[in-house]
């Protein structure tokens, strides 16, 4: 396919070849596009020694400023005088500049009025979305479908890259076991390798096969590393991870994003091990740069260099500099600290002239690949922009996707799907978070903070009355419509006579309840992750009507809901669904969609019992029966979480066969092979996460119960079955030993298959 574009500054026009198959397809063309990789790296090498060639030391340090833009998402930091500073070569990137005039002016004066004309690059949070909103990331994750994060980032990316951005702050792929933690919302959830499949999705989504292609975006992997475990869930508290958890557990998903080719990396806020993130050259340098031999461009994260400072890692603004870049980060965003101090380091014999260089090359590197210098104004098309923002197939995609994320976690007596002709005429819909003064709540931190900047119009958002009411009255019921306690305490007198009264009058009530948007994300954690302002209250009060209560939470973190749990009829986790809210739950409810998320955390019981997470150790002391004395448990609840890691129901039944091996030895150089055969035993189709657990029965160290190695997701129609198989070599079950080497060790294993982390077939195998 051919693609005119406009330039803005000269009116020029220019034609790209989108179609991804001509640039490389991939087989053909491998070889030929490998060398004609090879040459581009080196032609930009040459171009970036040239201009590195011609720059003073303070336009060098302007390439490793980045200042903010119209709105800030953090601390308040000083604002710069933005023409003034790109004019005279001291900005090298403005982040969160969402005024599309405004960049282009921008651009032009770093194009035509600075003395060597470098082009900024313009970076921002698409965390779920840019104009068209998706699911929260955590709620992707749900989906367990690879294409399809794929697919939203691509959207995300080509909105964002129409209108001016060229680089986004995502994916993060912080793995984080503690929903106190606001941030789990942008995450893929506990586990190491469900998180790294995702990361690469995201990757590829957001950076497709070019970076030049001008619908790209550089993608920002974070928050590197161990922000995910910060100490307590207190935001921005600090990490103690050992070693062999880092790698374990925390690092791969990076390492897969590095591998994939993700362009840039963020620090954390977090000090890990004692040394905050930023200045952590152990992360940096030796693991990143060293050990994965990755080329990219570090970027720090909010101020984090000034806060090595806070930390009482670094003394002052020159000491934080000498800290930062010898540790490996490149960029300073917002903080101005290598303004400050750089110079001064560089003048004490800190640091050394090549390692600023070094920085600077990377950055330069970046707007060359980003195809910046070729035209700056690629991203800055209006034309472009006005074809390509909001279209209406993004949205058939952020209803699928929000579909797709829901997770069934009860379903007594198959109250759901609602079905026409039965005995359930009446219905009714209740709840704070039932019709447009939610808006805000089925979006995220992420959107409603910055939403107002973006221009959404409250109305782009379906709320599930909107499109409950329609959808289920066209089907012959009647519907009511109770709207209770939208902001405050749920729990008043009136709320709780108007929540019976419906209940009572209706043959099923759908209660909907939740957080708010506002309430997850950066700086959101909370000590308490029950369900807020009493809403359960709501539904024990409609329950007790004995009607059956189908409870829909939007939510951003596993909670905990006790009373809920064993009163309510049904329960359909919704996450924050992003602008399809109302017509994805509408194909859900209705059984248009059967749901098929799968929990990518694990609900805990109560608050206790955090952090909980599937791949736990056995302990030397292992509870295998309830209130067992000299074991590890709780004299006060049991081991076991509300609902597992990979929970999720259908309105149909999976049947699993047991598990059959090709061989039950495995030598080096083998592949064992892993079948089992699924069978949709209902009368709907659905979709199924097929999931396959090892536990390595004896090792060097300590290993977990059982870890994630495949899962597939598959589609049967009524009555189909199908073989699932999953592939393990020695390498798979490859651990990082006594001595930190990673590698795997003759010895028994056990395998698992099944549709959660619990309720598996189990075989057994031996690596030779
Ligand atoms: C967050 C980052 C984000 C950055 C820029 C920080 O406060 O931690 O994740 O990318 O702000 O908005």
């Amino acid at each position: 396919m051919l693609s005119v574009f406009y330039h803005p500054y000269t009116n020029m026009r220019y034609v790209f070849v989108f179609n991804r198959f001509f640039l490389c397809a991939p087989l053909l063309f491998s070889v030929f596009c490998g060398q004609a990789q090879n040459s581009k790296v080196a032609n930009i090498d040459s171009k970036v020694e040239g201009l590195l060639s011609k720059m003073t030391l303070d336009e060098k340090i302007g390439q490793l400023n980045q200042v903010v833009g119209d709105i800030a998402t953090g601390t308040d930091v000083k604002r710069d005088n933005l023409i003034e500073g790109v004019r005279d070569g001291s900005i090298g990137s403005i982040l969160s500049h969402f005024n599309f005039e405004n960049k282009i002016k921008l651009q032009r004066i770093a194009v035509k009025e600075s003395r060597l004309g470098i082009p900024l690059l313009f970076g921002a949070d698409v965390i779920h979305g840019y104009k068209t909103i998706f699911p929260i990331p955590l709620a992707q994750a749900a989906s367990w479908d690879m294409d399809l994060i794929e697919r939203i980032e691509r959207i995300a990316s080509t909105e964002a890259a129409a209108d001016g951005q060229n680089w986004t702050f995502a994916p993060m792929v912080d793995i984080s076991r503690d929903p106190r933690w606001g941030r789990v919302m942008e995450g893929a959830g506990e586990d190491t390798y469900l998180g790294s499949r995702i990361a690469v999705a995201r990757v590829k989504g957001i950076q497709g096969s070019d970076l030049s292609d001008p619908t790209t975006l550089a993608a920002c992997v974070k928050h590197y590393a161990g922000y995910g475990f910060s100490e307590a869930g207190r935001d921005y508290n600090i990490t103690d991870i050992s070693e062999q958890r880092l790698r374990e557990t925390v690092l791969p998903p990076f390492q897969a994003a590095a591998k994939a080719g993700a362009a840039t990396f963020m620090n954390g806020f977090n000090a890990l091990n004692g040394t905050p993130a930023s200045m952590n050259k152990h992360l940096i340098t030796d693991i990143l740069r060293g050990e994965w031999g990755w080329k990219g461009m570090i970027v720090s994260d909010w101020n984090s260099f000034g806060e090595t400072i806070t930390h009482g890692a670094a003394e002052d603004e020159t000491d934080a500099s000498a800290k930062c870049l010898s540790a490996g980060s490149d960029m300073d965003m917002v903080g101005g600290v290598y303004q400050k101090g750089l110079k001064k380091a560089l003048d004490a014999g800190r640091i050394q002239q090549a390692q600023i260089d070094e920085a600077v090359r990377r950055v330069l590197r970046l707007k060359y690949a980003l195809g910046l210098f070729d035209d700056p104004f690629r991203y800055l098309n209006e034309r472009r922009r006005r074809e390509t923002l909001e279209q209406p197939d993004y949205r058939t995609a952020a209803r699928e996707a929000a579909a797709a994320s829901m997770v069934l976690l009860k379903n007594n007596n198959d109250v759901l799907p609602l079905q026409a002709g039965g005995k359930v005429k009446k219905i009714a819909l209740i709840g704070p978070y039932l019709d447009r003064r939610a808006t805000k709540d089925y979006l995220s931190f992420w959107t409603v903070c910055i939403g107002d900047v973006r221009a959404y119009d409250p109305g782009k958002i379906i709320t599930p009355a909107q499109a409950l009411k329609p959808a289920l009255e066209a089907m012959g019921f009647e519907v009511t419509l109770t709207p209770v306690c939208p902001d405050v305490e749920c729990g008043s007198e009136e709320d709780i006579i108007k929540t019976m009264q419906a209940t009572r009058d209706a043959d099923v009530a759908i209660i909907f309840v939740g957080e708010r948007g506002d309430d997850c994300g950066e700086s959101r954690s909370v000590s308490n992750i029950a369900l807020p302002r009493n809403q359960e209250h709501l539904i024990k009060v409609a329950a007790n009507t004995k009607k059956p209560v189908i409870m829909v939470l939007f939510n951003s973190r596993p909670m905990v809901f006790p009373v809920a749990k064993e009163k309510a009829e049904a329960i359909l986790m919704a996450w924050q669904p992003g602008f399809e809210t109302g017509n994805a739950l509408a194909d859900v409810l209705t059984g248009k969609v059967s749901p098929s998320g799968k929990l990518p955390m694990t609900m805990p019981l109560n608050m206790g019992q955090i952090p909980i997470y599937y791949n736990g150790y056995n302990t030397g002391r292992p509870r295998t029966a309830p209130g067992q004395m000299w074991t590890s448990g709780y004299l006060d609840a049991p081991n076991e979480p509300a609902w597992p890691f990979g929970f999720g129901l259908s309105y149909t039944t999976f049947s699993y066969s047991p598990i059959h091996l090709n061989k039950t030895s495995l030598q080096k150089g083998e592949t064992l092979e892993a079948t089992v055969l699924v069978t949709n035993k209902g009368n709907r189709a659905a979709s199924e996460v097929v999931q396959c657990y090892v536990r390595d029965l004896t090792a060097d160290v300590t290993r977990p119960l059982r870890e994630l190695k495949g899962f597939e997701k598959i589609k049967l129609a009524p009555g189909e079955y199908r073989n699932v198989t999953f592939k393990l070599t020695a390498a798979d079950l490859a651990y990082w030993n006594q001595d930190l080497q990673f590698k795997s060790d003759p010895g028994k294993f056990q395998l698992f298959i099944g549709g959660n982390s619990q309720d598996t077939q189990t075989a057994a195998f031996e690596l030779k």
